[in-house]
């Protein structure tokens, strides 16, 4: 069992970070600045919806094996191992903003009194690590006081659970051997599944592979993995435009292609472009790393820029629905958060559709099976429902931003009775549009 700080601990990351190390049987200190996150989940409850979090943490509370604090220097005195899980948003020209992974290491070289390891959580630029090194440096002795280590998390939002106790990898990256050995040990009861609470997601029959590098090389695997599932969104969006322009159908082209199993059938479903907090920022934070140290990214630069497109694409189905002129258009919106299974709304590129479309004079409604609320936060005029069918009456085109199987299930055959039939425009592919087709809806799915 080690001591465990977890700064940042209420943030999507170092929530299910803590509450998965916790699990583990390690003794977990959560910390973070915002005060109303920190009471909710003291008291069992998750300001991010993330698919059975709640029971474990609530089981977590009361076994005493997680707390949470604003205490930074309580945090650091209790722990021997601090994770570091703080936000590194995007700054205008698309560096990451490291403010506050400095704000820690200071706080950190002026409060750390015993060997401590830094476990760096967050997804940061390679060099990074060597900022925080250099500041703690200022007052203590690396390899004696302190190491450092990159330990870059893959947590999709809503799986996070699923990613963090049944990882495809787990990497660990730092020149110190005797941090290293640190890791490994907090990780061990996982590689061996066992936990202390009941967990449904350890895969006992899957040994996890386990994978020690040095820091740079983490950190950059870290970003790969992100350019390269990008890549692969903009890839096949990229032939969704083609096969629309030559009369193919992209989910028999879909098939074809995953079919192949060096391509494989995940993660390859077009639509209105990567959105979220991650992929658009760290495919941003790559570019600038490359370009600082004289590398032309030419083909990132590529990917970004067919996202961008992406949604001009969805617009142009839209007016190719009801004319050039949205003015009073009523465009209904299935997904408002930026995937299905999550309530985040951070760069949803179904709420840039809104603001474009309210721009030009359309009356958007919109729905979510879990972002309502969230969405109304940063777009208060949004008009919202979370009635399926108050959603869809009265729309002259209906949008599907996301896979959430619930649209499958509405009951088209009875929408088809009301006066006027809504055109629907599917951008992933999940409704059946034969049966639309054949009880009088107009369907057009992105790629065909
Ligand atoms: C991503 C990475 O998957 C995860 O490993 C990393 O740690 C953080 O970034 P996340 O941002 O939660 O996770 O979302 P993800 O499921 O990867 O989806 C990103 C975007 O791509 C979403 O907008 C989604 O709708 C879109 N997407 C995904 C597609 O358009 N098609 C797909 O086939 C898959």
């Amino acid at each position: 069992m080690t001591n465990i700080g977890v700064i940042g601990g209420a943030g999507y990351v170092g929530l299910v970070t803590g509450v998965g190390l916790a699990a583990l049987g390690h003794k977990v200190i959560s910390m973070d600045l915002d005060q109303t996150r920190l009471a909710m989940l003291r008291d069992g409850k998750s300001a991010v919806y993330e698919d059975g979090l709640e029971p474990i943490l609530a089981k977590l509370n009361e076994m005493e094996q997680i707390s949470f604090t604003d205490d930074q220097s309580e945090t650091v005195r209790n722990s021997d191992v601090l994770f570091i899980a703080v936000g590194t948003p995007s700054l205008s020209d698309g560096a990451a903003d490291l403010s506050a992974v400095i704000a820690v290491a200071e706080h950190l070289r002026d409060e750390i009194s015993k060997y401590t390891v830094i476990v760096v959580k967050s997804t940061v630029p390679v060099g990074t690590l060597n900022i925080v090194t250099d500041i703690l440096s200022q007052k203590l002795t690396e390899g004696e006081d302190f190491d450092v280590v990159s330990n870059p998390e893959f947590l999709r939002e809503g799986s996070g659970l699923i990613d963090f106790f049944a990882p495809y990898r787990i990497i660990v990256g730092s020149s110190s051997e005797r941090a290293k050995a640190v890791l490994r040990e907090i990780y061990e009861p996982l590689l061996a599944g066992t936990t202390v609470v009941d967990v449904p997601w350890i895969d006992s029959g899957r040994e996890i592979p386990y994978v020690e590098t040095d820091a740079v090389s983490a950190q950059l695997t870290k970003y790969a993995a992100n350019a390269y599932l990008a890549t692969r969104i903009s890839f096949i969006n990229e032939i969704a435009g083609i096969s629309e322009k030559v009369g193919g159908n992209i989910g028999d082209i879909v098939e074809g292609l995953g079919l192949d199993p060096r391509i494989g059938l995940g993660y390859l479903q077009p639509g209105i472009g990567f959105g979220g907090p991650c992929l658009d920022k760290d495919l941003r934070a790559l570019i600038t790393v490359a370009a600082e140290n004289s590398y032309d990214p030419v083909m990132f630069n590529g990917v970004l820029q067919r996202n961008e497109l992406q949604l001009r694409a969805v617009m142009n189905k839209i007016t190719d629905a009801v004319g050039p002129s949205l003015y009073q258009k009523r465009i209904a919106l299935l997904g408002l958060a930026f995937k299905e299974g999550t309530n985040d709304v951070r760069h949803s590129l179904s709420i840039r559709l809104y603001r474009a479309l309210r721009d030009q004079g359309a009356s958007v409604i919109g729905y979510d099976l879990l972002a309502t609320k969230e969405a109304l936060e940063i777009e208060p005029e949004l008009e919202v429902s979370i009635d399926l069918s108050t959603v869809l009456s009265g729309a002259d085109v209906v949008v599907v931003l996301n896979s959430e199987t619930i649209y499958a299930e509405i009951d088209w055959p009875k929408m088809s009775e009301a006066s006027k039939l809504p055109y629907v425009v599917d951008t992933r592919g999940t409704l059946d549009g034969e049966l639309l087709q054949s009880i009088g809806f107009t369907y057009d799915v992105l790629g065909s």
